[in-house]
């Protein structure tokens, strides 16, 4: 994983959602993505099932590797993950997180994708307490702590759940995970997902709404509300 600490200064990596990009100019997204300056991606994946949306497979995430160098945060949002491990490792994911509640073996699942050498991360619902990812800590290199129910952008974030976020940041000891927060990142909640401990937080809407991107990914960074 890449560390970002910018001098004295704590600075958070803006993760932004191609969930709210146009599927129809997606090179156009990527290179909108990399110019703002931030060098991570969100690709959620969503089946019909685990979440009431459909995305996207491994084949799009294929197609759009050889366009890209971002690093590549793949968030399943499908039942038993596990099936589709290997095409979505093999499609050029970097980290791939897979959910507790979809999951009917979460060890067996995370070491699969760790045995294709790529970087694995686990997600909670809202509604799943934190204490569902604790003991899965040693192995995951990223939670992702969702921040409205999964299946759509545009929501607003659910505030209760920043305190998952200042929990893991409170039991991470000497232990390496990033803590990852998706959903209603916006101007309007920055200031308090920032102070909640967070290190990446994914951006849809906001990131692809915004008209100055790199404005937008150097003030959210560093926690900053105030776009204007
Ligand atoms: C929701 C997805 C999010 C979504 C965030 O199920 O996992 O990544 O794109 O979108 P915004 O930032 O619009 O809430
Ligand atoms: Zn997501």
């Amino acid at each position: 994983m890449l560390c970002y600490i910018d001098g004295m200064e704590r600075s958070i990596i803006i993760a932004p959602s191609v969930l709210s990009a146009d599927f129809s100019d997606i090179r156009t997204a990527l290179e909108d993505i990399r110019l703002s300056g931030t060098n991570w991606v969100h690709l959620d994946v969503m089946d019909g099932v685990f979440v009431p949306n459909i995305t996207f497979g491994p084949k799009f995430i294929s197609d759009i590797r050889p366009c890209s160098d971002l690093f590549f945060d793949t968030h399943l949002m499908i039942e038993e993950p596990v099936r589709f491990i290997e095409q979505f490792a093999k499609a050029g994911s970097d980290c791939i997180t897979v959910h507790t509640e979809a999951c009917e073996d979460i060890r067996e699942t995370l070491d699969l994708i760790k045995s294709f050498g790529v970087e694995c991360g686990l997600s909670i619902r809202p509604s799943t307490p934190v204490e569902e990812v604790e003991p899965y800590l040693d192995m995951v290199d990223l939670v992702l702590i969702m921040s409205v129910n999964p299946g759509f952008g545009g929501q607003e974030l659910i505030p209760e759940t920043l305190n998952k976020v200042k929990r893991l940041v409170e039991i991470r000891g000497d232990r390496d995970y990033f803590i990852s927060i998706d959903g209603g990142v916006n101007a309007s909640t920055i200031t308090d997902v920032f102070s909640s401990g967070v290190d990446v937080a994914v951006a849809g809407s906001a990131f692809f709404s915004a008209k100055d991107k790199r404005s937008f990914v150097q003030k959210m960074s560093r926690g900053q509300g105030d776009l204007r």
